[in-house]
Protein backbone atom coordinates (compact mmCIF):
# COMPACT_ATOMS: atom_id res chain seq x y z
CA UNK A 1 0.00 0.00 0.00
CA UNK A 2 1.53 2.85 -1.16
CA UNK A 3 0.45 6.76 -1.87
CA UNK A 4 0.34 8.83 -4.57
CA UNK A 5 -2.36 11.25 -4.67
CA UNK A 6 -3.16 12.79 -1.26
CA UNK A 7 -6.97 14.70 -0.59
CA UNK A 8 -6.87 17.42 1.78
CA UNK A 9 -10.29 18.04 3.01
CA UNK A 10 -10.01 21.91 4.73
CA UNK A 11 -7.29 24.75 3.67
CA UNK A 12 -7.15 26.81 7.13
CA UNK A 13 -4.10 27.00 9.07
CA UNK A 14 -3.62 22.98 9.64
CA UNK A 15 -4.86 22.22 5.69
CA UNK A 16 -2.49 24.86 4.06
CA UNK A 17 0.56 23.22 5.89
CA UNK A 18 -0.15 19.15 5.14
CA UNK A 19 -0.82 20.46 1.50
CA UNK A 20 2.61 22.24 1.66
CA UNK A 21 4.57 19.39 3.24
CA UNK A 22 2.92 16.77 0.96
CA UNK A 23 3.95 18.87 -2.65
CA UNK A 24 6.76 19.67 -1.54
CA UNK A 25 7.41 16.05 -0.84
CA UNK A 26 6.47 15.39 -4.72
CA UNK A 27 2.77 13.71 -4.05
CA UNK A 28 -0.18 15.34 -6.26
CA UNK A 29 -2.38 16.81 -3.82
CA UNK A 30 -6.14 17.66 -4.31
CA UNK A 31 -7.41 20.15 -1.64
CA UNK A 32 -11.00 20.73 -0.95
CA UNK A 33 -12.34 24.34 0.84
CA UNK A 34 -16.62 25.09 1.07
CA UNK A 35 -16.09 28.18 -0.90
CA UNK A 36 -13.99 29.81 -3.76
CA UNK A 37 -13.42 32.22 -0.62
CA UNK A 38 -12.06 29.72 1.20
CA UNK A 39 -10.21 28.03 -1.10
CA UNK A 40 -8.40 31.55 -2.51
CA UNK A 41 -7.99 32.41 0.97
CA UNK A 42 -5.50 29.05 1.42
CA UNK A 43 -3.64 29.33 -1.41
CA UNK A 44 -2.52 32.51 -0.41
CA UNK A 45 -1.36 31.23 2.90
CA UNK A 46 0.43 28.33 1.04
CA UNK A 47 2.00 30.66 -1.34
CA UNK A 48 2.99 32.95 1.70
CA UNK A 49 4.35 30.00 3.44
CA UNK A 50 6.40 28.63 0.08
CA UNK A 51 7.57 32.18 -0.15
CA UNK A 52 8.79 32.07 3.70
CA UNK A 53 10.15 28.68 2.64
CA UNK A 54 12.52 30.60 -0.30
CA UNK A 55 13.36 33.47 1.58
CA UNK A 56 14.80 31.52 4.65
CA UNK A 57 16.22 29.25 1.85
CA UNK A 58 14.42 25.97 2.89
CA UNK A 59 13.14 25.19 -0.73
CA UNK A 60 14.43 26.43 -3.62
CA UNK A 61 12.40 28.71 -6.49
CA UNK A 62 12.56 25.61 -8.49
CA UNK A 63 10.83 23.54 -5.81
CA UNK A 64 8.34 26.23 -5.16
CA UNK A 65 7.01 26.48 -8.54
CA UNK A 66 7.05 22.32 -8.51
CA UNK A 67 5.13 22.16 -5.85
CA UNK A 68 2.35 24.83 -6.38
CA UNK A 69 1.99 22.74 -9.73
CA UNK A 70 0.93 19.98 -7.76
CA UNK A 71 -1.65 21.42 -6.02
CA UNK A 72 -5.27 21.88 -7.27
CA UNK A 73 -7.92 23.06 -5.34
CA UNK A 74 -11.68 22.30 -5.46
CA UNK A 75 -14.59 23.22 -3.90
CA UNK A 76 -16.48 19.29 -5.04
CA UNK A 77 -15.45 16.60 -2.60
CA UNK A 78 -16.07 14.17 -5.84
CA UNK A 79 -12.74 16.23 -7.24
CA UNK A 80 -10.80 13.68 -4.65
CA UNK A 81 -12.29 10.45 -5.70
CA UNK A 82 -8.68 9.38 -7.14
CA UNK A 83 -6.58 9.94 -4.11
CA UNK A 84 -5.00 7.12 -1.89
CA UNK A 85 -5.15 8.51 0.92
CA UNK A 86 -7.29 11.45 2.50
CA UNK A 87 -6.40 13.74 5.20
CA UNK A 88 -9.54 15.82 6.53
CA UNK A 89 -8.12 19.04 8.54
CA UNK A 90 -11.54 20.99 9.09
CA UNK A 91 -13.40 22.17 11.86
CA UNK A 92 -12.70 20.62 15.36
CA UNK A 93 -16.40 19.54 15.50
CA UNK A 94 -17.54 15.68 15.68
CA UNK A 95 -20.60 16.04 13.55
CA UNK A 96 -19.11 17.57 10.91
CA UNK A 97 -16.17 15.60 10.69
CA UNK A 98 -18.66 12.01 10.83
CA UNK A 99 -20.81 13.62 8.15
CA UNK A 100 -17.46 14.48 5.97
CA UNK A 101 -16.34 10.82 6.35
CA UNK A 102 -19.54 9.13 5.97
CA UNK A 103 -19.64 11.28 2.23
CA UNK A 104 -16.41 10.27 1.18
CA UNK A 105 -17.12 6.55 1.78
CA UNK A 106 -19.18 6.75 -0.49
CA UNK A 107 -16.95 9.22 -3.30
CA UNK A 108 -13.30 7.29 -2.49
CA UNK A 109 -12.79 3.74 -3.82
CA UNK A 110 -12.84 1.12 -0.80
CA UNK A 111 -8.71 0.74 -1.01
CA UNK A 112 -8.19 4.46 -0.22
CA UNK A 113 -7.11 5.17 3.60
CA UNK A 114 -8.73 7.99 5.70
CA UNK A 115 -6.93 10.22 8.36
CA UNK A 116 -8.16 12.74 10.47
CA UNK A 117 -5.47 15.69 11.81
CA UNK A 118 -8.48 15.65 14.85
CA UNK A 119 -6.19 17.20 17.61
CA UNK A 120 -9.00 14.99 20.60
CA UNK A 121 -11.69 13.70 18.89
CA UNK A 122 -11.82 9.59 18.69
CA UNK A 123 -10.76 8.02 15.72
CA UNK A 124 -12.62 5.21 16.11
CA UNK A 125 -16.21 7.35 16.06
CA UNK A 126 -15.27 8.86 12.72
CA UNK A 127 -14.57 5.73 11.21
CA UNK A 128 -17.77 4.00 12.65
CA UNK A 129 -19.66 6.10 9.85
CA UNK A 130 -17.52 4.40 7.40
CA UNK A 131 -17.12 0.83 5.34
CA UNK A 132 -13.46 0.96 5.59
CA UNK A 133 -12.91 0.94 9.53
CA UNK A 134 -9.49 -0.70 9.30
CA UNK A 135 -8.39 2.19 6.72
CA UNK A 136 -9.11 5.00 8.92
CA UNK A 137 -6.47 6.50 11.29
CA UNK A 138 -5.47 9.73 12.91
CA UNK A 139 -2.46 11.37 11.65
CA UNK A 140 -2.26 14.74 13.92
CA UNK A 141 0.48 17.43 12.65
CA UNK A 142 1.68 20.77 14.44
CA UNK A 143 1.48 24.16 13.54
CA UNK A 144 3.46 25.24 11.52
CA UNK A 145 3.50 22.32 10.00
CA UNK A 146 6.53 22.82 7.33
CA UNK A 147 8.44 23.65 10.48
CA UNK A 148 6.99 21.15 13.16
CA UNK A 149 8.29 17.63 13.10
CA UNK A 150 6.06 15.60 14.93
CA UNK A 151 3.18 13.47 13.84
CA UNK A 152 1.11 11.78 16.13
CA UNK A 153 -0.16 8.76 14.03
CA UNK A 154 -3.52 7.12 16.07
CA UNK A 155 -4.49 3.96 15.58
CA UNK A 156 -8.46 3.66 15.94
CA UNK A 157 -9.61 0.59 18.02
CA UNK A 158 -9.75 -1.11 14.34
CA UNK A 159 -6.92 0.66 12.18
CA UNK A 160 -5.15 -2.55 10.75
CA UNK A 161 -0.97 -2.51 10.72
CA UNK A 162 -1.18 -2.64 6.90
CA UNK A 163 -3.07 0.88 7.67
CA UNK A 164 -0.21 2.02 10.17
CA UNK A 165 2.43 0.73 7.88
CA UNK A 166 1.93 2.63 5.15
CA UNK A 167 0.86 5.70 6.79
CA UNK A 168 4.09 5.71 8.66
CA UNK A 169 6.48 5.30 5.45
CA UNK A 170 4.34 8.31 4.36
CA UNK A 171 5.38 10.53 6.89
CA UNK A 172 8.58 9.49 6.67
CA UNK A 173 8.53 10.37 2.80
CA UNK A 174 7.43 13.84 4.05
CA UNK A 175 10.75 14.30 6.40
CA UNK A 176 8.06 13.84 9.85
CA UNK A 177 8.92 11.96 12.97
CA UNK A 178 5.79 9.52 13.65
CA UNK A 179 5.08 8.83 17.31
CA UNK A 180 2.37 5.86 17.66
CA UNK A 181 -0.47 6.57 20.44
CA UNK A 182 -3.80 4.85 20.76
CA UNK A 183 -7.11 6.74 20.19
CA UNK A 184 -7.31 8.35 23.37
CA UNK A 185 -8.42 12.43 23.83
CA UNK A 186 -5.76 14.98 23.23
CA UNK A 187 -3.53 12.27 22.41
CA UNK A 188 0.41 12.87 23.83
CA UNK A 189 0.99 16.82 23.24
CA UNK A 190 -2.95 18.19 23.76
CA UNK A 191 -3.27 15.39 26.82
CA UNK A 192 -0.32 17.44 28.53
CA UNK A 193 -0.61 21.20 26.52
CA UNK A 194 -4.01 21.89 26.63
CA UNK A 195 -4.61 22.19 30.93
CA UNK A 196 -1.37 24.62 30.62
CA UNK A 197 -2.71 26.50 27.95
CA UNK A 198 -6.01 26.73 30.03
CA UNK A 199 -4.18 27.63 33.39
CA UNK A 200 -2.61 30.18 31.18
CA UNK A 201 -5.36 32.00 30.89
CA UNK A 202 -7.06 31.56 34.37
CA UNK A 203 -4.15 33.33 35.81
CA UNK A 204 -4.80 36.16 33.33
CA UNK A 205 -8.17 35.94 34.28
CA UNK A 206 -7.35 36.09 38.10
CA UNK A 207 -5.37 38.77 37.49
CA UNK A 208 -2.09 36.97 38.29
CA UNK A 209 -0.61 38.79 35.51
CA UNK A 210 -0.61 41.20 32.76
CA UNK A 211 -0.58 39.30 29.23
CA UNK A 212 2.83 40.14 28.67
CA UNK A 213 4.16 39.22 31.88
CA UNK A 214 2.50 35.62 31.67
CA UNK A 215 4.29 35.17 28.11
CA UNK A 216 7.59 36.60 29.23
CA UNK A 217 7.60 35.06 32.32
CA UNK A 218 7.09 31.42 30.44
CA UNK A 219 8.94 32.19 27.14
CA UNK A 220 12.76 32.88 28.92
CA UNK A 221 12.04 31.33 32.48
CA UNK A 222 11.56 28.16 30.57
CA UNK A 223 12.80 28.54 27.63
CA UNK A 224 9.58 27.99 25.25
CA UNK A 225 9.64 29.65 21.75
CA UNK A 226 6.15 31.26 22.90
CA UNK A 227 4.23 32.58 25.64
CA UNK A 228 1.30 30.35 26.43
CA UNK A 229 -1.23 33.16 25.22
CA UNK A 230 0.86 33.62 22.44
CA UNK A 231 0.90 30.11 21.62
CA UNK A 232 -3.11 30.09 22.09
CA UNK A 233 -3.45 33.28 19.71
CA UNK A 234 -0.96 31.25 17.08
CA UNK A 235 -2.84 28.11 17.34
CA UNK A 236 -6.17 29.82 17.52
CA UNK A 237 -8.45 30.24 20.67
CA UNK A 238 -11.60 28.71 18.81
CA UNK A 239 -9.64 24.89 18.11
CA UNK A 240 -8.07 25.25 21.34
CA UNK A 241 -11.57 25.82 23.25
CA UNK A 242 -13.25 22.93 20.78
CA UNK A 243 -10.09 20.14 21.79
CA UNK A 244 -10.61 21.57 25.68
CA UNK A 245 -14.59 20.89 25.40
CA UNK A 246 -13.99 17.38 23.84
CA UNK A 247 -11.03 16.43 26.37
CA UNK A 248 -13.57 17.70 29.30
CA UNK A 249 -16.87 15.88 27.68
CA UNK A 250 -14.48 12.48 27.65
CA UNK A 251 -12.75 13.07 31.17
CA UNK A 252 -15.08 14.96 33.44
CA UNK A 253 -12.13 16.64 34.76
CA UNK A 254 -11.68 20.40 35.63
CA UNK A 255 -8.64 20.35 34.14
CA UNK A 256 -10.02 20.51 30.83
CA UNK A 257 -12.70 23.00 31.33
CA UNK A 258 -12.22 26.29 29.08
CA UNK A 259 -11.88 29.53 31.40
CA UNK A 260 -15.19 31.88 30.72
CA UNK A 261 -12.76 34.30 29.48
CA UNK A 262 -12.33 31.74 26.20
CA UNK A 263 -15.74 31.02 25.52
CA UNK A 264 -16.36 34.34 25.68
CA UNK A 265 -13.44 35.42 23.16
CA UNK A 266 -14.82 32.48 20.75
CA UNK A 267 -17.86 34.14 20.34
CA UNK A 268 -17.09 37.45 19.98
CA UNK A 269 -14.76 36.22 17.15
CA UNK A 270 -11.46 36.97 18.74
CA UNK A 271 -9.95 33.94 17.52
CA UNK A 272 -6.07 34.80 17.42
CA UNK A 273 -4.18 35.81 14.65
CA UNK A 274 -6.59 34.32 12.10
CA UNK A 275 -8.50 37.11 12.87
CA UNK A 276 -6.41 39.97 13.34
CA UNK A 277 -7.81 39.49 17.33
CA UNK A 278 -6.72 37.09 20.45
CA UNK A 279 -5.00 38.13 23.48
CA UNK A 280 -3.00 40.49 21.50
CA UNK A 281 -4.06 42.30 18.51
CA UNK A 282 -2.57 41.17 14.72
CA UNK A 283 -1.99 43.34 11.25
CA UNK A 284 -3.34 42.25 8.48
CA UNK A 285 -1.15 39.89 6.18
CA UNK A 286 0.05 37.97 9.01
CA UNK A 287 1.33 34.63 7.42
CA UNK A 288 0.46 31.94 10.41
N1 LIG B 1 9.28 25.55 5.27
C1 LIG B 1 10.36 25.09 5.94
N2 LIG B 1 10.94 25.75 6.94
C2 LIG B 1 10.44 26.95 7.27
C3 LIG B 1 9.33 27.50 6.60
C4 LIG B 1 8.73 26.74 5.55
N3 LIG B 1 7.68 27.17 4.86
N4 LIG B 1 9.06 28.68 7.15
C5 LIG B 1 9.97 28.87 8.13
N5 LIG B 1 10.81 27.84 8.20
C6 LIG B 1 11.90 27.62 9.15
C7 LIG B 1 12.87 28.78 9.23
O1 LIG B 1 13.86 28.66 8.23
C8 LIG B 1 13.46 28.62 10.60
O2 LIG B 1 14.41 27.58 10.56
P1 LIG B 1 15.89 27.78 11.21
O3 LIG B 1 15.64 27.90 12.68
O4 LIG B 1 16.62 26.55 10.81
O5 LIG B 1 16.41 29.03 10.60
C9 LIG B 1 12.29 28.07 11.42
O6 LIG B 1 11.38 27.52 10.46
C10 LIG B 1 11.58 29.15 12.22
O7 LIG B 1 11.01 30.09 11.32
P2 LIG B 1 11.00 31.65 11.55
O8 LIG B 1 12.39 32.15 11.79
O9 LIG B 1 10.25 32.25 10.43
O10 LIG B 1 10.13 31.87 12.82
P3 LIG B 1 10.52 31.96 14.36
O11 LIG B 1 11.96 31.72 14.62
O12 LIG B 1 9.90 33.21 14.82
O13 LIG B 1 9.74 30.69 14.96
C11 LIG B 1 7.90 29.26 15.35
C12 LIG B 1 8.37 30.54 14.71
C13 LIG B 1 8.55 28.07 14.65
C14 LIG B 1 6.41 29.21 15.15
C15 LIG B 1 8.31 29.24 16.86
O14 LIG B 1 7.86 30.42 17.48
C16 LIG B 1 7.74 28.05 17.59
O15 LIG B 1 8.30 26.97 17.57
N6 LIG B 1 6.60 28.28 18.30
C17 LIG B 1 5.91 27.22 19.02
C18 LIG B 1 5.11 26.41 18.05
C19 LIG B 1 4.36 25.29 18.71
O16 LIG B 1 4.43 25.06 19.89
N7 LIG B 1 3.59 24.59 17.89
C20 LIG B 1 2.76 23.49 18.35
C21 LIG B 1 1.43 24.02 18.67
S1 LIG B 1 0.37 22.77 19.27
C22 LIG B 1 -0.32 22.10 17.90
O17 LIG B 1 -0.06 22.49 16.79
C23 LIG B 1 -1.27 21.01 18.13
C24 LIG B 1 -2.68 21.47 17.92
O18 LIG B 1 -3.49 20.32 17.95
C25 LIG B 1 -3.14 22.41 18.98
Amino acid sequence: MAFRTIGVVGFGLMGSGIVEVCARAGYDVAVREISDDLLSRGLDRLDRSLARGVERGKVSAADRDAARRRVRGTTRLEDLARCDLVIEAIVELMDHKKALFAELDGICPAAAVFASNTSSLSITEMASVTRRPARVLGLHFFNPVPVMKPVEMVRGFLTSEQTLAAARAFCETLGKTVVLCKDSPGFIVNLLLVPYLLDAVRALEMGVAGREDIDTAVQLGLNHPMGPLTLLDFVGIDTTYYIAEAMYQEFKDARYAAPPLMRKMVLAGHHGRKTGRGFYEYAEGIVR
